[in-house]
């Protein structure tokens, strides 16, 4: 069994629950949103990776042209596909698969989405290289993602834990500064990184950075 299956063997068992269960902060959750809303225009086409349910996707669908989202988990996909058929007047794409296989399309994206994501993969470098070879030249980058090392000690331990019988996903440790630096050598330019979070601390930074002229382009 590959990390890949593994993940999506997680991924796939916790879809329901996922789907049932409510946004712990969605005042937040609507600030990012409409946050993402304001940087696209009507005629963006945009590629969301690890869209899970699709709930994101669907909200941002009507102020753009089209909308492909991808998640590893079959499971996710049929929920985001179902919840897609009551929502009309939108074009929404949604396809299993990771960055390294999400569709591409002639000229790029003008922008990949990457909501609470980035810290589930094993091998970030390769995941921020393929999402830039799916950008346009100029295209955005827009990333909520969880800094793990900005969180309670006692969460931090208590993953792994969990992890070992099955009741958390893979995850990694990086800050917000680690991950701006990492999308500096991936080549891109950090425009912001913002907290939406209502509470008093929210350790999800919200990145939005831009494919660079220069740097790797590697699928
Ligand atoms: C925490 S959920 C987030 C879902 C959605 N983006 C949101 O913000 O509600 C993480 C999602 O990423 C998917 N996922 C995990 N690892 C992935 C990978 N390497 N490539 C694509 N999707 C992945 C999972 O199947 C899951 O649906």
């Amino acid at each position: 069994m590959t990390l890949i299956d593994r993940d999506a063997a997680f991924w796939n068992k916790i879809a329901p629950k996922y789907a049932a269960g409510r946004i712990a902060d969605m005042a937040g959750y609507e600030r990012s949103v409409d946050r993402t809303r304001g940087l696209l225009t009507s005629s963006d086409v945009v590629l969301e990776i690890g869209c899970g349910t699709g709930t994101t996707a669907l909200a941002i669908a009507p102020g753009i042209r089209r909308i492909v989202a991808t998640d590893l988990s079959e499971a996710m996909i049929a929920i985001a596909r179902e919840k897609a058929q009551a929502v009309p007047g939108i074009d929404a794409h949604f396809a299993v698969g990771t960055a390294e296989t999400s569709p591409e399309v002639d000229g790029g994206y003008d922008a990949v989405l990457a909501f609470n994501l980035l810290h589930l993969v094993h091998d970030r470098a390769a995941t921020l290289r393929a999402i830039r070879h799916r950008l346009k030249a100029g295209g955005l980058l827009i990333t909520k993602t969880p800094a793990l090392a900005e969180m309670n000690l006692l969460i931090r331990l208590a993953i792994p834990l969990m992890r070992a019988i099955g009741k958390a996903p893979f995850v990694s440790t990086f800050s917000a500064s680690d991950l701006e630096a990492e999308l500096a050598v991936a080549g891109y330019a950090v425009l912001a990184a913002e907290r939406h979070g209502s509470k008093r601390w929210d350790p999800r930074t919200f990145i939005i950075a831009r494919k660079a002229e220069d740097g790797t382009d590697q699928p």
